[in-house]
């Protein structure tokens, strides 16, 4: 059991100042017991020595970097309190990866956990960088951490000027395999879900990527490039030197 405690010695230390990542919305940290003997199964399998720190808490989920025996790795814990059913259905249902899953309300949140593993591992076999993908049991996915050992890597919304168009391009570019290539649309695709480190651009929070078959799949895609144009617009960036996605099957776009 020492695991556990390992963690309780991190929600406890005030160094971490942890209170700094808790959103308004959640009264504090705390995890059921389930979620606690599935970060202990995660933790005798993966050999993983100590929390590091948490590096986010939003308001669907909670993300840690843990030490794992040769390298960082990130944890996240998505939450089963504040769950929004119906927003969460309308990823799912309509992918047909996922139609015969059975969705009750208690299980929906493993669903949506296993759809981010199942997107993240799609776009490694089509090489669009995003994290590795390591496990996911339940609501817990472990993937690989991206950034240097105390600070993990900063979203595109926080790049300095001089590198911005650098690490847009690169976005869009990966963008464009995850679209092109793995059929995916990312349908959250943004300034705060793409990480930039060492001059690469990886496209992060895949739960309610859909495949290009989900009904609603090319409205995803065009608010995603929406978003995109218009963080680039809002930054004074160029469009010239990237070939815009298209969407699976279309040609003139
Ligand atoms: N593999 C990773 N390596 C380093 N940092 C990561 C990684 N995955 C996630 N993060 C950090 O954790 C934050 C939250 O992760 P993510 O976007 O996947 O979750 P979320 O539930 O959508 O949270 P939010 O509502 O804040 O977007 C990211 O913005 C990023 O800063
Ligand atoms: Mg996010």
């Amino acid at each position: 059991m020492e695991d556990r405690s390992a963690l309780k010695q991190l929600i406890d230390r005030d160094e971490f100042n942890f209170n700094d990542f808790i959103g308004e919305k959640t009264e504090g940290l705390v995890f059921d017991k389930r979620t606690l003997d599935n970060i202990y199964t995660l933790f005798k399998q993966f050999n993983i020595k100590y929390v590091d720190y948490p590096i986010s808490s939003g308001k669907e989920s909670l993300v840690f970097k843990v030490e794992g025996a040769k390298k960082g790795i990130v944890m996240k814990i998505f939450k089963t309190s504040t769950l929004r059913f119906q927003h969460i259905n309308d990823y799912i249902d309509g992918d047909p990866r996922f139609a015969n899953q059975r969705k009750s309300r208690g299980t929906l949140i493993y669903v949506w956990a296993r759809k981010e593993y199942a997107n993240l591992l799609e776009c490694r076999k089509f090489r669009v960088r995003v994290p590795e993908p390591l496990a996911v049991v339940n609501n817990i996915i472990l993937m690989s951490y991206i950034g240097e050992r105390r600070t993990p890597a900063k979203k595109l919304k926080d790049i300095e000027e001089s590198q911005l168009q650098g690490y847009f391009n690169s976005a869009m570019i990966e963008y464009g395999k995850m679209v092109e290539k793995a059929k995916l649309i990312h349908a959250d695709m943004s300034e705060y879900n793409v990480l930039c480190y060492r001059k690469r651009s990886y496209i992060i929070d895949m739960g309610q990527a859909v495949s290009y078959k989900h009904p609603k799949a090319k409205e995803f895609f065009t608010r995603d490039m929406v978003n995109m144009k218009s963080f680039a617009k809002r930054n004074e960036l160029t469009l010239d030197e990237i070939v815009l996605p298209k969407f699976p099957g279309d040609t003139n776009e």
